[in-house]
C-alpha cells in the first residue's frame, strides 16, 4: 500500500518548498534563530492545509520547549489518514546564517508507527547506499573493518573509498583512523541528513557516512534511505541524566539498543528535501523575474529512483 506516499506527496513537497523559500530570505544574515523561525512558521502553515490527520513524531523539540511543530503536535485539517511526520524545517541553521552550501528543508511522512520516536539527543550513525551486500557495515566494527568491507565489495583499493564525516572534535579518532588507512574523507561543517543521502547518489563520491549527529536527523535520513535503498545502523548517545529521562519519557526502554534501518523507518514513506542554500544534492532557492524557483529531492517507498522537482512560485 502506498497511500501516504502518493496521496500526500504534493502537500508534503509544498511544505518543504514553502519553508525553504521563507528561510532563504535570511541566507547569510547571521541570524540562525530567525531563519529557523521563518522556516517553522511557513512549514506549519503549509502542513495545516493538508487534508490528513498528521502527528509530529520528530519536530522542533518537546512541547514545553518548542512553541510550534513540537513532538506530539497535530497538524493538518483532521480529515483522512493518520500520518506520522518527522521534520526539520531548516536542516543547517548555521550554514544558512553563514550563506554556506547544503542547507535543506526536510520532511518525512509515514503511516502511523512508521518512524522511530527519537529523543532530541545525539545518535551514532553509520550508513551506506544501495547495491551492496547485506550487512556490509556494522556500527560496532572498527573504522578499518567497515572501510575494508566496502573496498572488498566494490573491488577497489581502500584509497578509493570515501567516507563523509561531520567536522567535529568528537570525530578526531575516526578521522585519524581513516587517514591512517588511506581512505578518502569528505568533511562537512553541518547537515548530516545530506551527508547520509550522499551515499546513495550516483553523482556523489561518498561511499559511507560515519559519526555522531542529531538523533532526529538520523530518523529523517533513515526515511530517505528506506525509500531509495541503503543500509544504516544507529545507537542513541545519552550524555547525561536529563537526556536519559527524555529518552525514557518517549518510550525508549533500552538506551544502548542498536537500531536497524527498518527500526528507524519502515512502511509507506514519502521524503522531501528542498534546497535552501545552493547544494550538491539540490539547488538552493533562486529568484527568476517575479518567481521563486525551488529544487526538491523527493523519494518514495516502492520507487527506487529519485525524483527532482523544480517549482516556480509566484512571489506574490
Ligand atoms: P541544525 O540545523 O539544528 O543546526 O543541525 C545541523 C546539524 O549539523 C545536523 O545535521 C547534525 O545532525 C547536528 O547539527 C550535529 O550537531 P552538532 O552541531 O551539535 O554537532
Amino acid at each position: 500500500m502506498t497511500i501516504i506516499s502518493t496521496q500526500y506527496a504534493s502537500g508534503i513537497v509544498a511544505a518543504t518548498e514553502k519553508a525553504a523559500i521563507a528561510s532563504s530570505m535570511l541566507i547569510g544574515l547571521g541570524d540562525e534563530k530567525a531563519a529557523d523561525q521563518k522556516a517553522v512558521d511557513a512549514m506549519r502553515t503549509a502542513l495545516n492545509q493538508i487534508d490528513f490527520r498528521g502527528r509530529i513524531v520528530i519536530g522542533e523539540g518537546e512541547r514545553d520547549e518548542a512553541p510550534m511543530l513540537y513532538i506530539g503536535e497535530e497538524v493538518g485539517t483532521g480529515r483522512n489518514h493518520e500520518v506520522d511526520i518527522a521534520l526539520d524545517p531548516l536542516e543547517g541553521t548555521t550554514i544558512t546564517a553563514k550563506g554556506m552550501p547544503n542547507s535543506l528543508s526536510v520532511i518525512a511522512a509515514a503511516q502511523r508507527g512508521g518512524l522511530l520516536y527519537a529523543p532530541d539527543t545525539y545518535m551514532n550513525k553509520i550508513a551506506v547506499g544501495g547495491n551492496l551486500p547485506d550487512d556490509i557495515i556494522d556500527l560496532d566494527a572498527t573504522t578499518k573493518e567497515n572501510i575494508q568491507s566496502i573496498a572488498d565489495a566494490k573491488k577497489v583499493p581502500i584509497n578509493e573509498v570515501t567516507a563523509c564525516v561531520l567536522e567535529r572534535s568528537r570525530h578526531d579518532s575516526i578521522i585519524e583512523d581513516l587517514r591512517s588507512i588511506g581512505a578518502k574523507i569528505v568533511l562537512i561543517p553541518d547537515g548530516d541528513v545530506a551527508g547520509i543521502i550522499m551515499t546513495t547518489q550516483e553523482h556523489s563520491s561518498v561511499d559511507i557516512y560515519m559519526g555522531v549527529g542529531g538523533a532526529p536527523e538520523g530518523v529523517l535520513a533513515a526515511a530517505a534511505l528506506q525509500c531509495i535503498g541503503g543500509q544504516m545502523q544507529t545507537r542513541l548517545v545519552i550524555n547525561n541524566e536529563d537526556e536519559k529521562i527524555r529518552a525514557e519519557k518517549i518510550g525508549i526502554k533500552d538506551l544502548n539498543k542498536k537500531y536497524s534501518l527498518d527500526e528507524l523507518a519502515h512502511g509507506d514513506i514519502i521524503f522531501s528535501a528542498t534546497g535552501v542554500t545552493e547544494g550538491t544534492m539540490v539547488r538552493g532557492v533562486r529568484t527568476n523575474q517575479n518567481k521563486y524557483v525551488t529544487h526538491s529531492l523527493v523519494l518514495r517507498t516502492g520507487e527506487s529512483s529519485s525524483q527532482y522537482i523544480e517549482t516556480y512560485h509566484d512571489i506574490n
